[in-house]
């Protein structure tokens, strides 16, 4: 479907386009090149994933991190450390931007519980994620009303369309587009489909943290990833302005190369550095097994140690659940650990923490 509909960003745009795009447009050779560079970074990072001594280490660790990017696009901004404070010492007050990093990233594995379950992502499943994330029942839009704007200048950059049923027809278009395979690779359909749903912005509000929550729920649908462990947020606020001002190329000047490209170099870049990490995690977790073993043996157990990395923040009852032993003998390992200056202990509100120190300088990189 061609693209050449004059756009003023003032005019709610019903006219927006029904997917797919020209093939042509999101096909060219720059475009397949870089679908190969970004499909080796993806890879390698599927493959590594499973080389982590436990899966559940990165995925806390990435959920959070592009929960709190994510966020901070929206300027929600919170610190590693109250974060995972908020998981561990759960009786101490969170506050209100804590809170809604977290149900970003209750959203996050809400979405990928139903789509490991279900199989395929529709409207009603989009819906439920945005509920959570914005923590009301307000559904697609009804009202007019809605429009982007500059935050500087308060200028109109662009109106999504205003009436409930084109938006329910574009976002049926988006549903049917998303779960279906065709010989368009999935990478270049991630860009697209990003593109679609910004655009149609269903909702009254989340509309950009919901469309990145589904970007890495698109990856795991395909099987591009096993799990949601891409934080392209993070390279989405890095290149902020180009995001905006992409997005919009695709409107006013049909310039959806840019905007593929763009989102293809998201992915690649952030799968890097996804890898790189894992690799550190690795390191560092052969690393500490040997320093245990080498200056406390007695306090060495593999199930432990892989505890400490999947709850960078521990406690005594963390151990007690998994390890089922009593909390002295769990008391005895934490502070033993601490001896050797693995662990480092922190009175939070009424509990005591001890923090992976090495992990979490890590992981919040
Ligand atoms: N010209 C454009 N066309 C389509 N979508 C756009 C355009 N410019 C920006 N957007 C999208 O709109 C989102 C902002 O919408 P909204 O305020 O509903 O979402 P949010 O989640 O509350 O905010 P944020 O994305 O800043 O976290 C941006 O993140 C971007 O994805
Ligand atoms: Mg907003």
């Amino acid at each position: 479907m061609k693209n050449n509909v004059k756009v003023n960003s003032n005019i709610p745009f019903n006219e927006l386009p029904l997917l797919p795009p020209d093939n042509a447009k999101i096909e060219t050779i720059a475009i397949l090149r870089q679908v190969t560079l970004a499909s080796i970074a993806l890879a390698e990072l599927k493959g590594l994933a499973y080389t982590l001594p436990n899966p559940s280490i990165l995925l806390n660790a990435v959920i959070l991190k592009e929960a709190q990017m994510s966020s901070e696009i929206e300027n929600v901004i919170t610190t590693h450390d109250k974060l995972y404070q908020a998981l561990s010492a759960t009786g101490k007050p969170i506050d209100h931007e804590t809170k809604e990093v977290l149900r970003y990233r209750e959203a996050m594995l809400t979405g990928f519980n139903m789509v490991m379950k279900k199989g395929f992502l529709n409207i009603n499943g989009i819906v439920s994620i945005q509920e959570i994330l914005e923590e009301n029942k307000a559904g697609l839009r009804r009202l007019p009303g809605t429009s982007l704007k500059n935050s500087i200048t308060g200028e109109v950059i662009y109106t999504p369309p205003d009436d409930y049923d084109t938006i329910l027809l574009l976002m049926k278009n988006l549903e049917s587009y998303m779960n279906e395979t065709d010989v368009i690779s999935h990478l270049i359909k991630l860009a697209v489909q990003h593109y679609q749903f910004e655009s149609i912005h269903p909702f009254y509000d989340g509309n950009g943290r919901t469309g990145r929550i589904i970007n890495v729920l698109y990856l795991c649908l395909h099987g591009l990833l096993d799990s949601p462990v891409l934080y392209l947020s993070d390279y989405i606020i890095k290149h902020k302005a180009d995001y905006y001002r992409l997005l919009g190329e695709v409107k006013i000047n049909d310039n959806w190369e840019g905007w593929v490209l763009f989102m293809l170099r998201a992915v690649e870049e952030t799968a890097r550095q996804t890898n790189n990490q894992i690799k550190s995690i690795n390191g560092l977790f052969l690393k500490l097994q040997d320093k245990i073993k080498e200056n406390a043996p007695k306090l060495y157990n593999k199930e432990l140690l892989e505890l400490l990395f999947e709850q960078p923040y521990c406690k005594i009852e963390f151990l007690v659940d998994r390890l089922k032993i009593s909390r002295v003998t769990a008391s005895k390992y934490l502070s033993g650990l601490e001896k050797i200056g693995m662990l480092q202990s922190k009175k939070i509100w009424k509990e005591t923490i001890y923090i992976n120190i090495e992990l979490f300088e890590l992981l919040k990189r």
